[in-house]
């Protein structure tokens, strides 16, 4: 989709209740009840193919033990084996959430260094939730699917979705946010846009999978209602909105369970509650046992270089039923599983209308570049120095490693090989008028104290060290170009060797000495702009203070510098939000205020429901940008909200409406955010929770009727005591405000 379309379309994001019809759930329906319904959004995945049973049921006739347990298991590191001789081919699979990754070995880790397995690379999870567009979402998951048909590939192991618990979490960039609305409303347009080109999601970590730190064994524990209130409502709608076609099983344990042996997770609520058709992916060597893994859910064992063959599900299955542990009938069904998959990607059956993708376009870089330009948020811009004003300056100082340093590769499961990383400084160089200087300094430099080596694709729970010294040289150069050049654009922040899977940052302070750099930077020249590149939060209250000019970034994809250099010049009015909080430091933060992360052999979120800003909102502690925060180069205000009815029952739609008004100088885009409060409940509750959003493009001047509509079964909390979603009758306050701490318009309404 391209740019101007994106941007002339009313982008409503809203939440719709269709229909009223039974339930996957099994559970008992009372008055209060809201398991009955079912809710329908925009964006409808297309279900597993069940119409070739007949011809699955005779495959299976025809196979043999072996060749059964082959489709069960890895035979290569993403691939699972071929039954050549009935036409049953490898399911083939490729991480992931940046993009397509390269080719590895068949038998390790290494890549194979091809010249044809370049691909886009897509901002990372946190600067598409920034976009707050779903449409956007919808964009990233059909073209990344797209690539990985052109790849050949089944399944992309995309998109990971797990709730940022801490900010400090090694893949706190890779997944969405710390917001489960937000979450799943972006989850399921991905899905769904992925699935389109006959390519499975795998859905990751499911579940609970919210730290790195001892990810190999830690044991989760989570009370039930915040389970389904925080944790699980992405996947769920995962499977019941976006069908997805597999998950990823998390390395970790909860309640004692592995979560690839773990029947609660795997057999009671992904399969006979939420109805999940598809197939359990192992995370790659998270399985420890054979008929036990296999009895609670798991279908298909992947795994790190060991001979495939010594796989769990591999020749231990074999003996395990030969020696009567497990039947044969149980390995067919999870066989079938893996055939109906094949079945409903065209890998098998219909395989002429197989699609055929695309990779590499221009039309890829394209929607690169829109999701990137709408994630980027201004945090501050007190004296008006953004966008520069590229006719009054002739030199600008660019400061900081970030302004070159890429970040496609790296990361393990997400890295990104690339014919195209546009650096800041190249966006700068592509997008400034050629008459105006550009002085470059490093300034900083990337360094870490030396650490035991881990393995290329090994998990190590050391934390990273950085060296924090400036180097005096550097630092004069970078002065030097501040003091020769009329204005200064600083690039600080962070990398992903720093943030990155399998370790987790042992606090939040910016790495190799950028403070002091910014600092003394600002001395010389106080309206340097500062940009922070990063995926997750650093204290940088100091640097806040002290600079008029504050925008933040992210691994933002191929076209990243282009779009970042098109918000500094104001070709592009920023219209990123936080899709997390930023705290002011780590310790406000609940699993650090609660002194509960990272455990040991056990972690227990011991802050319930109050992740994110549900904490700092409810226990009043103020944070340095709150969730959902980020300015224009122009001024929104709301007016007339106005709800459609007084009072609601179950099955209603609350339909609100609102409207945004540009009083400012700039066309721009809007992100009205409806937050629910229920004052006087008799459970706790968070003192206010996101239940609707729309991001509104509004022309200089003019005014836009938003409307949104939130079903009354989105008000619900969990009952844990009856396993029950319940409304709760009485008044609830609808705040609707472009933060969770700056609402504009507030009205009341009652559910009977
Ligand atoms: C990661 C997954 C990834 C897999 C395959 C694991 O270490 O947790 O996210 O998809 O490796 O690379």
């Amino acid at each position: 989709m391209n740019k101007q379309i994106l941007s002339s379309m009313a982008i409503a994001v809203c939440t719709l209740l269709f229909s009223c019809s039974d339930s996957t759930t099994g559970m008992n329906s009372t008055e209060e009840s809201t398991d009955s319904f079912t809710t329908s959004s925009e964006y409808q995945g297309r279900p597993i193919n069940m119409n070739y049973e007949d011809k699955i049921d005779s495959l299976i006739a025809e196979m043999t033990l072996e060749e059964k347990t082959g489709l069960l298991h890895g035979h290569s590191m993403f691939t699972t084996k071929a039954v050549e001789r009935l036409g049953i081919p490898e399911l083939k699979m490729a991480d992931g959430p940046l993009g397509v990754r390269e080719e590895l070995e068949r038998e390790s880790w290494a890549p194979l260094g091809l010249e044809d397995d370049y691909a886009t690379y897509y901002p990372a999870g946190a600067g598409l939730s920034a976009t707050w567009n779903t449409e956007l979402a919808y964009v990233f998951g059909n073209s990344v699917g797209e690539e990985a048909r052109a790849r050949n590939k089944d399944v992309i192991l995309s998109p990971a979705i797990n709730i940022i618990r801490t900010p400090v979490g090694g893949r706190t960039y890779e997944y969405f946010t710390e917001d489960p609305f937000l979450n799943k409303k972006l989850a399921v347009p991905f899905i769904v846009g992925i699935q389109e080109n006959d390519v499975a999601a795998c859905v990751k970590h499911y579940a609970a999978n919210n730290q790195e730190t001892n990810r190999d064994f830690v044991d989760v524990q989570i009370d039930e209602r915040t389970l389904r209130e925080i944790y699980l409502p992405a996947f769920k709608d995962a499977v019941t909105e976006a069908h997805a076609y597999s998950m990823m099983g998390a390395y970790n344990k909860f309640r004692g369970e592995y979560l690839c042996e773990n029947d609660y997770m795997l057999n009671q609520v992904l399969r006979d509650e939420w109805g999940f058709k598809g197939i359990v992916i192992s995370d790659w060597a998270a399985v420890h046992t054979t008929v036990n893994s296999l009895k609670s859910g798991l279908d298909v064992e992947m795994g790190t270089p060991k001979p495939f063959d010594e796989f769990f599900l591999a020749q231990p299955l074999i003996d395990s039923v030969k020696a009567g542990k497990i039947s044969e009938e149980e390995v067919d069904k999870h066989v079938k599983r893996v055939l109906r998959l094949m079945f409903t990607l065209n890998s098998m059956g219909d395989t002429e209308s197989h699609k055929e993708g695309s990779i590499n376009t221009e039309a890829h870089f394209k929607d690169a570049y829109n999701i990137a330009s709408e994630s980027i948020v201004l945090l501050k811009n007190e004296k008006d120095l953004l966008p520069i004003n590229t006719q009054e300056i002739s030199s600008i100082a660019v400061i900081g490693a970030n302004a070159t340093k890429k970040n496609a590769l790296g990361g393990f499961g997400a890295g990104v090989k690339t014919k195209r990383e546009v650096t800041p400084l190249e966006g700068l160089k592509n997008r400034l008028p050629s008459d105006i200087t550009i002085n470059y300094a490093e300034g900083y430099q990337e360094r870490y104290a030396p650490k035991k080596e881990a393995k290329f694709g090994e998990v190590t729970q050391s934390r990273t060290e950085t060296i924090d010294e400036l180097d005096p040289q550097l630092l004069e150069e970078a002065l030097e170009a501040v003091r020769n050049s009329e204005l200064t654009i600083i690039f600080a922040g962070s990398n992903r060797d720093y943030e990155t899977e399998a370790s987790d940052r042992a606090d939040l302070s910016l790495p190799f000495g950028q403070e002091e750099l910014i600092q003394k930077v600002l001395e010389i020249n106080p309206n340097a702009i500062v940009v922070m590149i990063a995926g997750a939060p650093f204290e940088i209250e100091n640097i806040s203070k002290n600079t008029h000019s504050l925008v933040w970034s992210w691994f933002n994809g191929s076209e990243g510098g282009n779009a970042l250099a098109d918000v500094l010049i104001g070709e592009v009015n920023p219209s990123g939000k936080l899709p997390w909080t930023m705290p002011k430091k780590l310790e406000d933060s609940p699993a650090h205020a609660t002194n509960s992360f990272p455990g040991d052999q056990t972690v227990t979120y011991d802050e319930g429901i109050l992740v994110g800003y549900r904490w700092f909102d409810t226990k009043d502690i103020a944070p340095l940008y709150p969730f959902g925060y980020g300015l224009s180069y122009t001024d929104f205000s709301l007016s007339n909200l106005t709800a459609n009815q007084k009072e609601y029952t179950k099955g209603d739609l609350i339909q609100l409406s609102v409207d945004v008004s540009n009083t400012g100088a700039f066309d721009g885009k809007e992100v009205v955010q409806v937050y629910v409060s229920k004052p006087n409940s008799k459970v706790e509750r968070a003192a206010k929770e996101l239940k609707g959003f729309a991001k509104q493009a509004v022309a200089s001047g003019k005014t836009e009727q938003v409307t949104l509509a939130i079903p009354v079964k989105e008000l619900a909390y969990f009952d844990a005591s009856e396993m029950k979603w319940k409304v709760e009758p009485g008044t609830y306050k609808i705040l609707v405000g472009n933060s969770s701490r700056n609402i504009l318009q507030e009205t009341e309404i009652t559910i009977k």
